[in-house]
């Protein structure tokens, strides 16, 4: 029986509309703050595989909703307190503040932790305080990345392997705030905690068994057993085909709106285009199975 309920569907638990044909869909008449039944998360959870990436509006969910939100999904980690402030309420989200003393740097396309052996699943992030304009999101969806590529590129591809590093993006200049003080000792310990580790390039979803594109400019450092002239070509190819607008679908934000996305299909980037405006979100991470250690 298929879950992926339409916007007319009377017996849908909640109402669905596509953003684009290739990635995003719009949820309506659902509320966050409350109890969601096993058939509702169900719905969902075909409508995030289906779409890659949901949005919610007017859902002034508390971190405690989020969280328990989250959990309905899969097992929700305490934030590592390296690269993300930690709420002061909720060890499991992580604040994303931005003002006239935090300029944006996320303005980088990603996969929430790739660099991990065990990337997150989905992640959970709420609007608390959003700028007048500006600070928008991007995702770009990987199914279509890859259904886009020319068959010869998707042939070549199939069965290579990429090494995806955390310090690819960590080591610019731009975050170079992160590794000053007693923050700096945080970020030395998750260096440690995830030296480079290879994913395949091309990934069948392990719940529908699509295929998606998995690289990313931040994270992805090389193609496994290229020579480096060859990954650097690649994987610049690779990234710009990613970039291509069909693919993608962008988000304005208004104060407590909800988008939930799955990593293992989608990239995102976050705008920045808002500084010196303030810009405050929650996020909750969503992981298959428990990281060890
Ligand atoms: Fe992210």
């Amino acid at each position: 029986m298929s879950l992926a309920y339409t916007a007319t569907d009377s017996a849908a638990p909640f109402q669905l509309r596509p953003v684009t044909p290739s990635v995003g869909a719009e949820v309506s008449g659902i509320d966050l703050t409350e109890s969601l039944d096993e058939k509702a998360v169900a719905a969902l959870r075909a409508a995030l595989i289906e779409h890659g990436v949901l949005f919610f509006r007017d859902q002034p969910v508390t971190p405690d909703h989020q969280v328990a939100f989250a959990r309905r999904f899969g097992h929700v980690p305490k934030v590592p307190d390296s690269m993300f402030l930690v709420h002061e309420a909720n060890p499991h989200v992580s604040v994303l503040l931005n003002d006239a003393d935090r300029p944006p740097t996320v303005n980088n396309w990603h996969s929430d932790y790739s660099f991990a052996p065990l990337p997150d699943f989905a992640s959970v992030l709420r609007s608390v305080v959003v700028p007048d304009c500006g600070g928008d999101t991007v995702w770009a969806g990987m199914f279509a990345a890859w259904d886009g590529l020319p068959d010869r590129m998707q042939q070549h591809l199939d069965g290579l392997t990429a090494t995806h590093d955390f310090m690819k993006l960590y080591e610019r200049p731009v975050k170079k705030r992160l590794w000053e003080g007693e923050r700096g000792r945080l970020m030395e310990a998750a260096r440690r905690e995830f030296p480079p580790v290879s994913h395949p390039v091309v990934r069948p979803h392990p719940e529908s068994g699509r295929k998606a594109l998995f690289v990313n400019e931040s994270f992805t450092r090389h193609i496994d057993g290229m020579s480096e002239q060859e990954s650097r070509h690649l994987l610049a190819f690779l990234f710009e085909h990613c970039k291509a607008p069909e693919f993608q679908v962008r988000f304005r934000w208004s104060p407590d709106c909800v988008a939930m996305w799955d990593n293992r299909s989608v990239i995102h980037y976050a705008v920045a285009d808002f500084h010196p405006a303030r810009r405050l979100m929650h996020r909750v991470t969503v992981l298959e199975r428990l990281r060890e250690g």
